[in-house]
């Protein structure tokens, strides 16, 4: 089964690009929207690392998420498609001072907070300004996740957060400072996490946490679960949507939610992924010694996750009805790890056919570079070429 693309417009387009199908995309916006109106106080931001392309973001806005930065340029992305401030977050382990000042100047949701040197210099900015920063501290739960060891984030080992002994020092150091408001908690396991077991680990660890903290009558205001649930690379047509259900539902049932809390989510694979499709040309048909190489004008400049990652995108030649034949998939790029696939099935393809790499929406656009000066792949919304 392969997806159905608008070839004639398509074949107008300079390749390689991304497209995104703007109806994935909403009906995925609404799978969230309806899922989460079942649940009292559940607030999903959408994490602009997965893609800020405009008309993306655009969408995603108007569904009314909140966003999720991890840098000044993101928050500059969120707020000039139209984000309202008061729900941006804003985690990274590294804040510069001039992203501090804009997070600041904006009064944004929440600094999710990774250390005491940052804590600190927060302060001292905020005290600048006359502004009281709200503070969210993201805790290193080491729960471990079954997904890819480059994108685990929530082990001990890694570089993120504070750690769980640390917390309760951390929340006093913040109630002594005039000038940071201590407002939740923060936590993020890792992503393309398709095992509901996972995040339950993490429901359990936070209720625990939480016994601790009110035995110290430390009080918390909301709670901040990351993003994290993955996708089904292997049939983008068959499940377009992820199972937002499983997920949302998982944390209602597992987490102890105290009265008047907010549950947050930073969710971006799941909401961009499906949507987005790497569009290339065949340039050359070559035959190798034991192979055929399909080269496409496409490299690991465009779509780096196969390269980085080992990872799977499904490959389709939406340009040819022929017979399935096996090919390499690779790009033009001077790097041996320039392959999207080896030996899979596609449909006989020839100079000049479209091949599309598929689930492509999410770190794919915005991970592209310029490596052998290229130019950066541009993107297109469906209802608009
Ligand atoms: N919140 C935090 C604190 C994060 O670090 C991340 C992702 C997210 C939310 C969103 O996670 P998601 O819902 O998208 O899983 N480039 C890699 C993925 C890196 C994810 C980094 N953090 C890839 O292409 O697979």
């Amino acid at each position: 089964m392969k997806g159905i693309f608008p070839i004639e417009k398509l074949e107008r387009i300079q390749t390689p690009f991304y497209y995104y199908d703007s109806e994935v995309l909403r009906t995925t916006l609404s799978a969230i929207n309806s899922e989460i109106q079942k649940h009292e106080g559940f607030v999903v931001h959408y994490a602009i690392k997965a893609n800020a392309n405009p008309g993306v973001l655009r969408l995603i806005r108007e569904a009314g998420l909140g966003a999720d930065c991890v840098s000044g340029g993101e928050i500059e992305a969120a707020l000039k498609a139209g984000f309202a401030s008061n729900k941006i977050v804003y985690a990274g382990v590294g804040k510069s001072d001039w992203e501090i000042n804009l997070g600041l100047d904006n009064d944004i949701f929440s600094f999710n907070v990774e250390s005491i040197p940052e804590l600190e210099v927060i302060n001292q900015l905020a005290r600048l300004k006359g502004k009281v920063a709200k503070v969210a501290f993201r805790i290193n739960p080491n729960v471990g996740a079954h997904t890819h060891a480059n994108i685990t984030t929530g082990l001990a080992e890694n570089k993120f957060g504070i750690a769980m002994q640390d917390m309760e020092t951390v929340i006093e150091r913040a109630t002594q400072m005039e000038n940071v408001k201590f407002v939740g908690l923060h936590f993020h396991i890792g992503s393309q996490i398709l095992d509901m077991g996972d995040f339950e680990a993490l429901c359990n660890r936070i209720n625990d946490l939480q016994t601790q903290l009110e035995n110290h009558h430390i009080r918390v205001g909301n709670i901040n679960v990351g993003g994290g649930l993955g996708i089904d690379y292997q049939h983008p047509n068959r499940v377009p949507v992820p199972d937002f259900k499983a997920y949302f539902d998982t944390y209602a049932k597992k987490l102890k939610l105290r009265p008047g809390q907010t549950l947050h989510f930073e969710l971006g694979r799941a909401v961009v992924a499906q949507c987005g499709s790497l569009i290339a040309r065949t340039l050359y048909i070559k035959e190798g010694t034991h192979k055929k190489f399909c080269i496409i004008d496409a490299g690991m400049t465009d779509l780096i996750r196969p390269a980085l990652y080992q990872a799977y995108h499904k490959i389709e030649n939406i340009g040819s009805e022929e017979p399935l034949e096996a090919y390499d998939v690779v790009g033009p790029i001077c790097e041996s790890s320039d392959v999207f696939a080896k030996q899979i099935d596609l449909n006989r393809a020839h100079r000049g056919d479209l091949i599309a790499i598929r689930s492509a929406g999410a770190y794919g656009e915005i991970m592209a570079s310029q490596y052998n000066c290229r130019k950066l792949p541009q993107g297109y919304m469906s209802d608009e070429i």
